[in-house]
This record gives C-alpha cells, structure tokens and sequence, in this order.
C-alpha cells in the first residue's frame, strides 16, 4: 500500500474518501466542522437525528455531501475528546483501515492524524496509522489452495497534518513506519509457516535471501559439525532427537565503520518443540512451531534496519534447532559440558531453549560486541506472568535495560523488566554439575533468565522473554511480529535517525 502526508482543508480534497473524527456525545472534531459548514450543517444535521453517537470505533459512511469534492466521507468515532490516548487512537485506525477496505474505496485523506493523542506527536500518529495499516492488510494464506481477497481493497492512504512544517515530520513516519511494517511482516511470514516447511535450514535460507537483496549484507552458518568443533554440546544435544540438522544462520549488516562493535541479536529459533523426551501434553502442541519466534522477531528486525539503512553495524544470529524424543534424542539426567566450559545437568529436556542460547550466546563472543540482546519464546511462566501484554525484559546492565524499555515504550510495542537477583540462582543449584537447566515453578521466567546470565558475563547484555507476545492464540492465531517494533525502534535510537528534528 501507499502513505503520503499532505497539509490541505478537507472540503478540497478530490478522493474517494475522507476520514474525519466525531467525538463522544455527538460532537464534531474541527475538520468534521468545517465540512459541516461548507455542507450547511449536513453533518451536525445526522448527528442531531441520532446517526452517530461518536463511541470509539464506530462508523458513519456517507456519500455525495453537499459541496464536498470527495466521493465518500467515512465518520470515524473517536470517543471523548480529552480521553483519547494511544490505545483508543490505534483502535479507531485499525477500525478505520478495516471500513476502508470493505466499503470499496481504494484511496483515502485520513485526517484521524490531526486528533490530539495525550503525550504523542504527528510523527507517531502517522507512524502507528502505518504500522496499523500494513498490520490489519495482513493475510497468511499461501498454503490454502482457495485465496480469499477483498473485491477493492485500499491501495493509498495520504495523512493530512494541519502545517506545512509537519510534512517532513510525516513523511519520515511513513517511512519509519513502512521499515518496521515490513520487518513485522517477514516475522510473522516466517514463524506462521508450518514445522515442516520452516526447518532449521528453511530459517537459514530465509536470512541468506534478505542478505541478498542489499549490498551492505552478507550471510554465514555455523553448520553441525562445525558446532561439534566449537564444543557446542548443549545445542547439540537439543538437536539431536531431530531428523533436521541444527543451522545457527548469521546474518550481517555493516551500515557504521567497520571497527566499530557490532550490536548482536540473537534468537531463539526452535522450528517446534515438542519437549523432547519430557514431552509435551498434545493440546495446542501445533503451536509450538512458533517457538522460533525470537528467530522471526530477530530476522525481522534486520529486514527493518536494512530497509532503514541505518548507520551502525548489527549481527543477527538465528539459532535453528529442532526438540524432538527419539532413540538418540537427549535425556534428563544427561550432563552436557556447554561451549563456556560450564557443566549442566539436563533434569527436563522441555527446557532446550536455554541450552540452544548458552552456546549461541557464547558463540557471540567473538564478535566484541556493544551489546548482545537475546529475544526468546522461553517460558510459559513469563506468559503466567504478564500475559500478552508486555514481553519480560531481564538485564544486567542497566543502561541497556533503559534503552530497550524506552524503545518498547516509544514503539508501542510493551515490555516490563523482571529482575535477575543472586538469590534466585540457588534455584538452578544441581549436585552433579555446576547447575541445572531447570529452576522449578516459582519464578520460572526470572530462573531461566538468570540461567543466560551465567553465560553472558563478557559482554552488556539483556533477554527477551517473548513467549506471550509473540503469537496470538484462539480464532485469530498466528504471529504478531513482536518484538520487532520495539528492535527497530531500539536500532533506530543509536542513530541520528531515532531523533524528532
Ligand atoms: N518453548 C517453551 C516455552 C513456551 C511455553 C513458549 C508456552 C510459548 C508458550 C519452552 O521451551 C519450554 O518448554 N519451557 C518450559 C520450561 C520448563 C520445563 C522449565 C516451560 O515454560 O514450561
Ligand atoms: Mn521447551
Ligand atoms: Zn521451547
């Protein structure tokens, strides 16, 4: 779809629809009031009679207004002005891409990007309306034999701002906005796609086409025996219940100096999990394709920052992997001496998440880097603890915890910060190796954190637990592209770019 931004009055607008705002009870916003007036209170006329209250999300679709040049004139309810914040606001866009779609008009002058949303700017109303957009035009539907696609679908979307001194400002949303809409949909492709087509391998061929398609980007894997040469045994032993060889795919992109430290986004990327020989129970086990979500979130994420082109270097690694019981596959009770020396006591082979990341994250070393950010599907206790919500955010460092919070906040796309104290590495305590991979029920999410931690002493570091953001269960399964908003806007803060002027 196509975004444009222009600053002009609503009743000159040649289109086939505009999008003016009615407040709660009954009250036009100002663009729907000088409509009204070049109409003589055609507008103030309907809401007097009762056609619309001005609820958010409702909708009101005329047709030939008096003395308006546009076909259409979509009524959008915004509810009560000075109630209006973020969450109402993306609403009221997603409900209005939506009527837009149905009712056949393939263009439209949105002026929803001049209502007053408490604490956001034009810049973000028009970047959230493009997320929004590309986000609600979104289908997965390549394996169904029948494609279904709406009769007229939109195709352009200009934003209208009230001076010409936004423009710029909106115009930069739009392409901000279209990076991350892009990324989001290469994650939610990706990890929407069946466990028996999207293999380790299927991972790794997906982040070689991206780094083909521009210049600053290259591609490399760590294949398995190269694994077995590295001394990566705890991934290893995941994988080996699997008829799918474990791929860590590395994608590379170079936008800064080439002596500058690189910025490492590592994903959990386990093509399906079934818990391994501590199998799983049956119900919803289909889902659990998308247990390389963080691997998703992180190749969409490099979609987005290549598209933005941006001026810093960052390392994306997806690590592959298969969990699968078999003859050969892992065991609890199996000690496995992991890439960092350190010995683990496997006591639940369902917990392979971690033991594909502490070799991964060791791996990494190598690079030097700034920081080294890992995104996981890795418990169902984060999912316990803040549902869909917010991802779990845990961090040793400080200042890179506060960047990652800001970016979430700023992107809309939410996490929340669990801490990692000393105290709960008893929990991990094992009298055969140096530790388990299991910490028990209690702060299950934090244990797992504190796990990782163990492996990332050399470098900043903080985890992602996405296992409740990441996908959406119910009717309207499938992937929701999380995190990859809240990476892009992270990336887009270390440049130039992420700053309003
Ligand atoms: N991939 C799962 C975590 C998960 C659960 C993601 C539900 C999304 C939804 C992970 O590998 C796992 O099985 N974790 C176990 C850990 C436990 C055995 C310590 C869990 O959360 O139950
Ligand atoms: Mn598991
Ligand atoms: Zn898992």
């Amino acid at each position: 779809m196509e975004f444009n931004v222009k600053s002009g009055s609503p009743e000159k607008q040649r289109s086939a629809c505009i999008v003016v705002g009615v407040f709660e009870p009954r009250r036009l916003s100002g663009v729907a009031e000088q409509l009204d007036k070049v109409s003589d209170g055609y507008l103030s006329n309907l809401l007097r009679r009762g056609d619309l209250e001005g609820k958010a999300g409702q909708t009101l679709l005329l047709h030939h207004v008096p003395n308006i040049l546009s076909e259409r004139v979509l009524l959008v309810g915004c509810g009560k002005e000075r109630e209006l914040d973020e969450r109402q606001y993306k609403q009221i866009i997603e409900k209005t891409i939506h009527t837009l779609n149905e009712t056949g008009s393939m263009e439209a002058v949105c002026f929803l990007s001049e209502l007053h949303v408490k604490g956001r700017d034009t810049y973000w109303k028009i970047r959230q309306a493009v997320e929004a957009a590309q986000g609600g035009l979104y289908t997965f539907n390549q394996l169904k034999s029948r494609k279904e696609e709406p009769r007229r679908p939109l195709r352009k979307l200009v934003f209208n701002v009230q001076t010409r001194r936004e423009l710029s400002l909106g115009e930069k949303a739009i392409s901000h906005g279209l990076a991350v809409a892009k990324g989001v949909t290469v994650c939610r492709d990706v990890a929407n796609m069946p466990p028996n087509i999207c293999t380790p391998s299927y991972l790794a061929e997906k982040a070689k086409a991206l780094t083909e398609q521009y210049e600053n980007m290259s591609f490399s894997a760590v294949t398995e025996q190269e694994m077995a040469e590295l001394g990566m045994n705890a991934y290893l032993a995941v994988s080996r219940g699997s008829e799918h060889e474990a791929v860590l795919s590395l994608i590379h992109y170079q936008g800064g100096p080439s002596d500058q430290a690189p910025i490492v986004l590592v994903g959990k990327g386990l093509t399906f999990d079934s818990g391994g020989i501590s199998i799983k129970p049956s119900a919803n086990m289909d889902e659990m394709k998308y247990d390389m979500g963080g691997a998703a979130g992180v190749l969409g994420a490099m979609q987005a920052l290549a598209e933005l082109n941006l001026p810093i270097n960052v390392i994306g690694a997806l690590a592959g992997c298969e969990n699968m019981p078999d003859g050969k596959a892992y065991r609890p009770g199996d000690i496995i001496t992991t890439m960092s020396g350190q010995t683990v006591e496997v006591l639940n082979t369902d917990a392979e998440g971690r033991l594909v990341l502490c070799d991964t994250l060791t791996f990494v070393e190598r690079y030097e880097p700034e920081a080294v950010i890992d995104v996981a599907t890795l418990t169902g206790a984060c999912v316990i603890a803040l549902g869909a919500h917010a991802s779990g955010l845990m961090s040793s460092h400080n200042p890179l915890a506060h960047e990652l919070l800001n970016a979430s906040e700023q992107s809309g796309d939410r996490a929340w910060r669990l801490p990692l104290w000393d105290e709960y590495n008893e929990q991990l305590e094992s009298p055969f190796a140096d530790f388990s991979n299991l910490g028990g029920r209690e702060a299950g999410a934090i244990t797992a954190g504190c796990f990782l931690a163990k492996f990332t002493k050399k470098y900043n570091w903080a985890h992602i637990d996405v296992a409740g953001t990441a996908w959406r269960s119910g009717a309207k399964k499938g992937s929701t592209g999380r995190p990859v908003p809240m990476l892009t806007q992270y990336l887009l803060n270390k440049t130039q770019a992420g700053t309003n002027d």
